[in-house]
């Protein structure tokens, strides 16, 4: 999936502006990090990605396979193969997680899917990212502790099978044995699907020791400032964000 975010300005309801005049164009298979400092619309993005209904698109473009899918609902979105994992999952009450990837899966691939072949597959993934078996069986997400959830999203990644994966986050809530297990199964994950495209959110460079970048963006105040490979993640490790380019910075973009 080619996807193309085009000069891309946002807002909230009450008008303020998250997201200003935002392009970056993400080739299939490529791994993308954005890095920016609290507060500079990161999560934003990633939602509007997703069509989230709190967020007005004011001007600009989101294009995939040459398509604008400003229309799409969020729905028709993760059909296209658009996933996120979210910063904060929420949890829902009444639906185990079995059959909410059950239904999912049907949904993403119009075919309803064996229940044995499908248990078989979710006992894997769970097997591989260290969870509890029981889980499959728990409401989504109830009473799971932060590092849960994460692995969570990761398992329903790992079924549903996207092409575009937005990670936000991903570190947030994982000790340090579950963020090696969890970034083990996203690199797996690409492996085994190299077309896969993965932008990658973060505000704290750590995780890059486990998920090489091909690319390092670095974000304020809602638009990119400054591109790299990761080399610029290893400075702003050292230096914080300040050493980046000020704002008004031109972003060099591919
Ligand atoms: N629905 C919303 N209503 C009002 N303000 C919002 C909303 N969503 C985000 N913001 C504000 O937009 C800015 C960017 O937020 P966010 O995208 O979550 O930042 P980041 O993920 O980079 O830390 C913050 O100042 C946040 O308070
Ligand atoms: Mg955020």
């Amino acid at each position: 999936m080619q996807m193309n975010i085009e000069d891309l300005t946002v807002t909230v309801a009450e008008g303020k502006k998250i997201l200003d005049h935002f392009s970056l164009a993400l080739a299939p298979g490529s791994i993308h990090v954005i890095m920016g400092p609290n507060g500079c619309g990161k999560s934003t993005l990633s939602k509007v990605l997703l069509a989230h209904p709190h967020y007005n698109i004011v001007s600009g473009d989101i294009i995939v396979d040459g398509n604008s899918i400003l229309p799409l609902s969020t729905d028709a979105r993760s059909r296209l193969g658009i996933f996120l994992c979210y910063q904060n999952p929420i949890s829902v009450d009444g639906v185990t997680n079995s059959e909410f990837l059950r239904t999912a899966l049907t949904e993403t691939t119009q075919e309803r899917i064996n229940v044995y072949t499908f248990m078989k597959a979710m006992e894997k993934g769970i097997e591989e990212l260290s969870m509890d078996p029981a889980m499959m069986h728990r409401f989504i997400n109830q009473d799971f502790s932060g590092g849960e959830r994460k692995k969570n999203e990761i398992l329903q990644m790992k079924m549903l099978k996207p092409k575009f994966v937005i990670l936000d986050e991903l570190d947030s809530g994982l000790d340090v044995d579950s963020l090696r297990i969890v970034c083990q199964n996203v690199n797996q994950y690409k492996e085994e699907n190299p077309d896969t495209t993965i932008l990658l959110i973060t505000h704290y460079p750590r995780i890059l020791e486990y998920i090489h970048p091909d690319y390092v963006h670095v974000m304020r105040d809602g638009k990119l400032v400054e591109m790299g490979d990761l080399s610029l993640a290893q400075k702003i490790e050292k230096e914080g964000y300040l050493g980046t380019t000020s704002m008004g910075g031109e972003h060099h973009g591919e």
